[in-house]
């Protein structure tokens, strides 16, 4: 038994069936592991946009605080692209990772070897891709002064800035050097040292702090390059750090690796109560037709288990449980390919339950 809370944020678009299927996923694992937690909903994004008239009410912060972990399934979508700047539904997200102090945006990518085949790489050159993406997620050009457009000296101009202060970059280096120290050692910072001045005070920082690290082996490379590298020799990394655009950018890229953005989570981490959520965003494509990918948002609550609730048994039990529905050959729409079973995003959390423990 536990009193361990989370808050479950659906947001907009798939964010609802794909938190619905990890939900499930998650109480069956807790069971099995004789364990239990409450959870609440709580509303943010283009939902309670329309619902409260703010993307993210101060009841959502207030519950966020409160819980031991948050699970968010997406927001945002086309409906709410014309409201203004401060209520876009995005701005939920941004508002809650700078509430939480959330500093640290860890996205995992893995091949799973049943879907070696079903990446638009070669299977030999994703089989060995084992890669952590370590995002700085509180600073930088998200948060740095803007100026939306107006018309200066006769012609419309708008700006964004990109800023980022030694403590900020101490602390996500750290992280990363931590999280290498327990996979293979190396650490690659990516920046743009060549052209911004925010890059070549984190490639300074990144030096600095990696030598707290002996066991630590940094490298730099800049954004362009590690854009090719990645899709060139995605086997060759193991922990890449970087700023919260270059991170967004190279995970969506990263993504492509595995098969689908369907099958990432991510973990939120910081000074506050941690948030999870797949990388992905509110697929407005797919949206309520019941054929999204529930995976990464099972695999991200299966991160919450592990570094919010303690559990990693419960964790474990998720990973080896997605790991065995695909190699049983269970595939949604987006990694679907003749001969497989194709399943809805309920079935497929269905079939994950049934591989549990
Ligand atoms: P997206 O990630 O929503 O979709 C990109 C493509 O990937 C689409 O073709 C979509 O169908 C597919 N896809 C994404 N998730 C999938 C899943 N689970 N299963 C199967 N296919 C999946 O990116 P976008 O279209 O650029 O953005 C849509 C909206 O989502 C925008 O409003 C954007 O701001 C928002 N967004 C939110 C988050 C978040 O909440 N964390 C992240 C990214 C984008
Ligand atoms: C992500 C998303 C968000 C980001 C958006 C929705 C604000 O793309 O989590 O990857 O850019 O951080
Ligand atoms: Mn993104």
């Amino acid at each position: 038994m536990s009193n361990k809370h989370i808050v479950i944020i659906p947001g907009d678009g798939i964010g609802v069936e794909i938190t619905a299927a990890a939900l499930n996923v998650a109480k069956a694992a807790a069971d099995k592991c004789g364990f239990s937690f409450s959870y609440e909903i709580r509303q943010a994004g283009g939902a309670a946009l329309d619902k409260f008239g703010v993307p993210l009410p101060e009841a959502t912060i207030a519950a966020c605080r409160q819980a031991d972990g948050v699970l968010l399934g997406a927001v945002g979508g086309p409906e709410w692209d014309h409201v203004a700047p401060e209520l876009r539904a995005e701005k939920a997200i941004l508002g809650l990772r700078k509430e939480l102090g959330l500093y640290a945006n860890l996205r995992p990518i893995k091949v799973f070897p049943a879907l070696a085949g079903q990446s638009p790489l070669k299977p030999e050159l994703v089989s060995s891709v084992d890669i952590l993406i370590v995002r700085e997620l509180n600073g930088g050009i998200y948060y740095g002064d803007k100026k939306e457009a107006a018309i200066i000296d006769g012609v419309e101009k708008a700006s964004d800035t990109e800023v980022y202060s030694r403590p900020e970059i101490e602390r996500i280096v750290r992280m990363a050097c931590r999280a290498a120290a327990g996979r293979r050692g190396r650490v690659m910072s990516v920046d743009k040292a060549n052209v911004l001045a925010a890059s070549r005070l984190w490639r300074k920082v990144a030096v600095e702090v990696a030598q707290e690290f002996p066991q630590i082996e940094l490298t730099h490379m800049y954004v362009d390059n590690c854009a090719m590298q990645l899709v060139l020799n995605p086997g060759s990394f193991d922990v890449l750090v970087t700023s919260n655009l270059f991170g967004d950018i190279l995970s969506d890229e990263a993504a492509v690796l595995s098969g689908s953005i369907g099958l990432l989570p991510s973990a939120s981490l910081g000074d506050g109560t941690g948030l999870y959520e797949p990388i992905h965003g509110s697929a407005p494509d797919i949206a309520g037709k019941g054929i999204a990918n529930p995976l990464g948002t099972i695999l991200s609550a299966a991160m919450l288990f592990r570094y919010s609730l303690g559990n990693s048994q419960a964790a474990s039990m998720m990973e080896q449980a997605v790991e065995q529905v695909l190699a049983d050959g269970y595939r949604t729409q987006d990694i679907y390919q003749q001969a497989f079973t194709k399943v809805s995003t309920e079935a497929m959390g269905q079939q994950v339950i049934a591989r549990l423990g």
